[in-house]
């Protein structure tokens, strides 16, 4: 791919930049799918619904660093643009974002280095998610180089309403109506009352399972 980003003497070039970014991606895309597999495995129960990856296009990363008053240089690209490297986690319940984020968070190898909770602190647009900006170890031949990536984690419901939203917001270029943008709010509200009705049902379902079970035990017993 040829660089849209001028160069300085004595830093990686685009293409080894770029393939650091994709190694970072799939070191912490195996080691969440990793995660994923052992709790299915020990709790016979899967918390991720599913898992996107992508990395952020030339263009949007030029775009980015202007937005910010930076030039478009490869240092400030590693050291302003987070999100060069993306995954996304998409779970069931709420619950399950938290238990996510600490298992990534006790990994020895990945180094948090910033937390957003859009949850518990949503955006004025009515954005939720989990974001974490992690670094990962690529290894190379001859040297190791600590490669950030964004983590996002997000019910099935907060992704629908953001998919959606992203695609509204970028028709208005970001100038949509008032009314738009409050209906887009309302629809932040009710996505997560769904997500909490959902959440209690899973608890309701649990229970009830588990007091079913615990009868045909007792029933057994009283058989035998
Ligand atoms: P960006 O410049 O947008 O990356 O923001 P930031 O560096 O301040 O980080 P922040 O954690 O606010 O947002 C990072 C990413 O979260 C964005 O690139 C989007 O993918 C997502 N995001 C944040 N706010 C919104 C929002 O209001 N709507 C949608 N659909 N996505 C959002
Ligand atoms: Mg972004």
């Amino acid at each position: 791919m040829e660089s849209p980003i001028e160069f300085s003497e004595g830093v990686d070039g685009w293409d080894t930049i770029i393939f650091l970014y994709n190694s970072a991606l799939k070191e912490v895309g195996t080691k969440i799918e990793i995660l994923s597999d052992e709790f299915q495995h020990v709790h016979h129960y899967n918390p991720i619904e599913y898992i996107k990856r992508r990395i952020k296009t030339p263009e949007s990363i030029v775009k980015k660093l202007r937005k910010n008053g930076y030039e478009s240089t490869i240092d400030n690209m590693v050291n302003h643009v987070k999100d060069i490297a993306g995954i996304r986690v998409v779970c069931s319940f709420t619950s399950d974002i938290y238990r996510i984020a600490e298992m990534i968070g006790k990994q020895n190898d990945l180094t948090v280095i910033s937390v957003k909770d859009y949850i518990k602190n949503p955006k004025p647009s009515g954005y939720k998610s989990y974001h974490m900006i992690v670094t990962v170890p690529i290894f190379l031949s001859d040297r190791v180089v600590d490669t950030k990536v964004e983590i996002q984690i997000r019910t099935i419901a907060m992704d629908f309403w953001a998919s959606l939203e992203h695609k509204i917001y970028y028709k208005f270029e970001g100038n949509a109506p008032e009314y738009i943008s409050r209906d887009l709010q309302e629809c932040a509200d009710m996505v997560s009352r769904l997500d909490a009705k959902m959440l209690s049902l899973n608890e309701a379902i649990l229970e009830a399972k588990a007091a079913q079970e615990a009868q045909a035990r007792m029933d057994a017993v009283d058989a035998g």
